[in-house]
């Protein structure tokens, strides 16, 4: 997938580095589905593209309703549409290789699941009232999946937005998000929180999205890195208990709040306490519990000190910060693996980098890490070396832009 690039590491190593450059593939892919749309249907289309995210800091903390700073990439989902007087849906993924059709008012639960994720927001978009028909769809996209960068939040956002449009339907951006995270709910089985379909749709070019998941309200903010740049080093591992310890880590929050509640009423989430006050009642829950806790406390102070960080230009604290991220959400909240501490562990030791933190929900995926500019290569090179040589395989490394939200082309 992607446009690769082997870089030949540098001086006497052999060792291959395989560095993805996502810009120079843009136009490769969105020309790929409108060719592929053409060959197949012979019509006219629409052309939509929606981004992947990273996420800076505030990880966990959407679903408790606390605070996040996420931003939209240049990897994306492009599809080319066309509505049907009828209400039948065909699919045809280039990625996957595979077609599926359906009608709009049928219920199934027999669609791969690749397809749970557009039928889930066709489905929502009739909850919500709304007058949709079918269409005929091709869509593909560079976005690596199981990476962490929310290629299932890009796919619905893509299918949101285009329906929005296409049939004219005038539902707002915050509305198609709700669409997207409800879609994820209710026909992929995850309880996620609301921050990838925010930042796929509200992404802004070079911004992060400062975002308030209680009140939904946001800011975008310039990132400047100076001499740096976002690396992520993605393990190529998703272990497979990734969404049930999703859920599970929601329950626990929630558990943490019923407890929290009875002593201190007004707290109605995770985002009304602060670390002191999970600390002072700990022995009032498990272990678990208490850990979960005290860590989005603690992410939530992390996201704030980050913003200020930004504001006054410090890069180096950011840095700090998201080192601070991974240790909370290694030991704590307990979502990281082997393979991604391994990659923090190796960037800590390693000058160039200002900080990493394994990103996203967990068990696999990328780490996003702030690294100069000037020892990009030389990075790539040691956390290749270590990877290797410890597990036994190579991470895959995206430089990565920051660039905006889904859109018609
Ligand atoms: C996944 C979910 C998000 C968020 C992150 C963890 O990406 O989809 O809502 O909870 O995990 O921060």
């Amino acid at each position: 997938m992607g446009n690769e690039l082997r870089v030949w590491a540098m001086c006497t190593s052999i060792l291959t580095i395989t560095l993805y450059h996502s810009s120079t593939h843009y136009s490769m892919k969105e020309q790929h589905v409108k060719k592929v749309f053409a060959q197949k249907y012979n019509s006219p289309f629409r052309f939509f593209a929606a981004p992947g995210r990273i996420n800076l800091i505030g990880e966990h903390t959407d679903y408790n309703e606390g605070f996040v700073m996420p931003a939209a990439i240049d990897k994306r989902i492009y599809l080319a549409i066309a509505p049907r007087e009828t209400t039948e849906v065909e699919l045809f993924s280039i990625d996957f290789d595979e077609t599926v059709a359906f009608d709009i008012h049928q219920t199934t639960d027999r669609l791969p699941h690749w397809a749970k994720y557009p039928y889930g927001v066709v489905k929502e978009i009739l909850a919500a009232g709304h007058a949709v028909k079918g269409f005929k769809a091709v869509f593909g996209g560079d976005i690596p999946t199981g990476a962490g960068l929310s290629s299932s939040a890009a796919l619905e956002s893509a299918f949101a937005t285009a329906l929005n449009t296409v049939f004219n339907l005038s539902i707002n951006k915050l509305t198609l998000a709700s669409i997207g995270q409800l879609a994820e709910h209710n026909y992929a089985g995850v309880r996620c929180g609301i921050m990838d379909q925010f930042a796929s749709i509200h992404g802004k070019e070079n911004n992060v999205i400062q975002l308030d998941c209680r009140s939904l309200a946001f800011e975008h903010f310039p990132l400047e890195l100076h001499e740096h740049e976002l690396l992520l080093a993605d393990t190529r591992v998703k272990h497979s208990l990734a969404s049930s310890a999703y859920n599970q880590r929601r329950e626990e929050c929630e558990e943490g709040v019923t407890i929290l509640s009875k002593l201190q009423p007004g707290i109605k989430n995770l985002r009304d306490v602060n670390p002191e006050d999970v600390r002072k009642h700990k022995s009032l829950m498990s272990k678990e519990v208490f850990m979960r806790c005290e860590y989005v406390a603690e992410e939530n102070e992390r996201v704030k000190a980050t913003a200020r960080a930004l504001a006054k230009g410090e890069i180096d604290k950011v840095g700090q910060l998201l080192y601070a991220s991974h240790q909370g959400l290694k030991n704590k909240y307990q979502v990281s693996c082997r393979e991604l501490d391994l990659l923090v562990d190796t960037a800590l030791k390693t000058q160039g980098v200002l900080g990493a933190r394994m990103m996203g929900g967990g068990f696999g995926g990328c780490t996003l890490n702030i690294v100069e500019t000037s020892s990009m290569e030389k990075v790539i090179k040691i956390m290749t070396e270590s990877f290797q040589a410890e597990l036994g395989s190579e991470p895959a490394f995206y430089r990565v832009n920051i660039s905006g939200g889904a859109t018609e082309m």
